[in-house]
């Protein structure tokens, strides 16, 4: 059976309307961040920087901005979402978190854009792991596998 290529109204929402997102360079130079993260390739334009906020060791605000798709830009605000409601998301819990689970809150994503909700993922724990330093706890930073083959290119 051929792939879908449809998105879900979850998927077009977030693109559309994409929550968390800086929108101007003034908001960023302003924005107080305890962490960032940027992950992916200038190269190919698929870049992802995060800004988190943390209190008691729980996300309380992620912002992000990206140059990648419409489907890295629903994936990214759908995380920027599970991280900090409920009072934010614990840095632990938030490490668990795997591109499929970002994916299943979206509903689904076409399989070969798959990747596309990993750059958020990584930017993500890029900037707990930045967090992490700024606050001398590199006990806790996690390593992952370079990010490979994002649109064909090495990171
Ligand atoms: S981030 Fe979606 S195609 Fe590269």
């Amino acid at each position: 059976m051929a792939e879908p290529w449809f998105y879900t109204e979850t998927v077009k929402d977030h693109f559309f309307n994409p929550r968390n997102i800086f929108k101007t360079e003034k908001e960023i130079a302003e924005y107080k961040a305890d962490g960032v993260g940027e992950v992916g390739s200038p190269a190919c334009g698929d870049v992802m920087k995060m800004w988190i906020k943390i209190k008691d060791d729980r996300i309380v605000e992620c912002k992000w901005q990206t140059f990648g798709c419409a489907s890295a830009i629903a994936s990214t605000s759908m995380l920027s979402v599970i991280v900090t409601e409920h009072n934010g998301m614990s840095l632990d819990k938030a490490l668990d978190i795997k591109p499929q689970d970002i994916v299943s809150r979206l509903g689904e994503l076409p399989l070969r854009k798959f990747h596309c909700s990993v750059l958020g993922h990584r930017a993500l724990r890029a900037a707990i792991n930045d967090y992490f330093k700024k606050t001398k706890q590199e006990k806790r930073m996690v390593k992952d596998e370079p990010m490979q083959n994002i649109c064909g290119v090495k990171q």
